[in-house]
C-alpha cells in the first residue's frame, strides 16, 4: 500500500458517528475520502475545495455547505511540509484559503502525509500566497523588490485561478523561512487574501511510511 493511502486510512479511525468532518484537498485527502465512503459512518462533511466536494459526493458522503453548519468537530487534511514545531506550509493544490477557514474553525485538526513531508525547517517548498486578481501585478512587483522570489502560478499555460477566482503568487523563499518577516510583508500588502503558512494549527499528524503508520500528537497546542 502506498504511504499516503496508509495515512489516509489510519486517520479514519479518529472519525466517529455524529461528527461534522472537514475534508481536506489533495492526493492524500483522496484516500481519506475514499475510505470514509467505505466505512458508511453516520457523519456529515464539509469540503475545502470544489475538487473535494465532487469526491465526497462520488463516494456517497453526506455533504453540507460550510454555511449550513455551526461547528466542525474534526478536520483532516494533507500538508506540503511540516517542521518539528508543527508549523506547516499548505496550498500546493491551491486550496489554502478554504483549508485555513475550515481548519481554524475546527475543534480538532489532523494532518495526513507521507514521510517526505517531515522537514527540519520550512522552506524547501514554495509558500503559496492567494491574492485578488485586481492589481495582483503590484503585489507581485513588491514581493520581487523585497527579494521574495515570486512566481505567478499557472496551469496549462494560463494563470491558475482558485475556487474563489483569485490568483496565487508562489514565493520561493530561502530555507529556513523568516516567518515573522514574511508575515509582516504579507499583512502589509493590499490584495493579499491568505497565505499558506499554517502555524501550530494541527493537533496531531498521521505519517505513512513504507511499512508502518505513525500518529504523533502536537503537545504544544493547548
Ligand atoms: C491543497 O491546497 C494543499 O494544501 C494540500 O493539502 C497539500 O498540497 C497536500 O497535498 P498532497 O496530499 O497531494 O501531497
Amino acid at each position: 500500500m502506498n504511504k499516503k493511502k496508509r495515512a489516509g486510512i489510519k486517520a479514519c479511525d479518529f472519525v466517529k458517528d455524529k461528527m461534522i468532518v472537514g475534508l481536506g484537498t489533495g492526493s492524500t485527502a483522496f484516500y481519506l475520502i475514499e475510505e470514509l465512503g467505505k466505512r458508511k459512518l453516520d457523519i456529515k462533511v464539509v469540503a475545502t475545495s470544489n475538487q473535494t466536494k465532487k469526491l465526497a459526493l462520488d463516494f456517497g458522503l453526506n455533504l453540507l455547505e460550510l454555511e449550513e453548519v455551526d461547528h466542525i468537530d474534526l478536520t483532516i487534511d494533507g500538508v506540503d511540509e511540516i517542521d518539528p514545531s508543527f508549523n506547516a506550509i499548505k496550498g500546493g493544490g491551491g486550496a489554502l484559503l478554504y483549508e485555513k477557514i475550515v481548519a481554524t474553525n475546527s475543534s480538532k485538526v489532523i494532518w495526513i502525509m507521507d514521510d517526505s513531508k517531515l522537514k527540519d525547517a520550512l522552506g524547501e517548498f514554495y509558500l503559496p500566497v492567494e491574492v485578488i486578481e485586481y492589481g495582483h501585478n503590484f503585489a507581485f512587483n513588491k514581493f520581487k523588490k523585497l527579494g521574495l522570489n515570486p512566481k505567478i502560478r499557472t496551469k496549462d499555460d494560463k494563470v491558475f485561478k482558485t475556487d474563489s477566482n483569485n490568483v496565487i503568487i508562489d514565493l520561493y523563499l530561502e530555507k529556513p523561512i523568516d516567518i515573522k518577516k514574511v508575515k509582516a510583508i504579507l499583512n502589509n500588502t493590499a490584495g493579499v487574501v491568505e497565505d499558506g503558512l499554517f502555524l501550530n494549527v494541527c493537533d496531531l499528524i498521521v505519517v505513512g511510511y513504507d511499512d508502518k503508520v505513525e500518529v504523533i500528537e502536537n503537545k504544544g497546542k493547548k
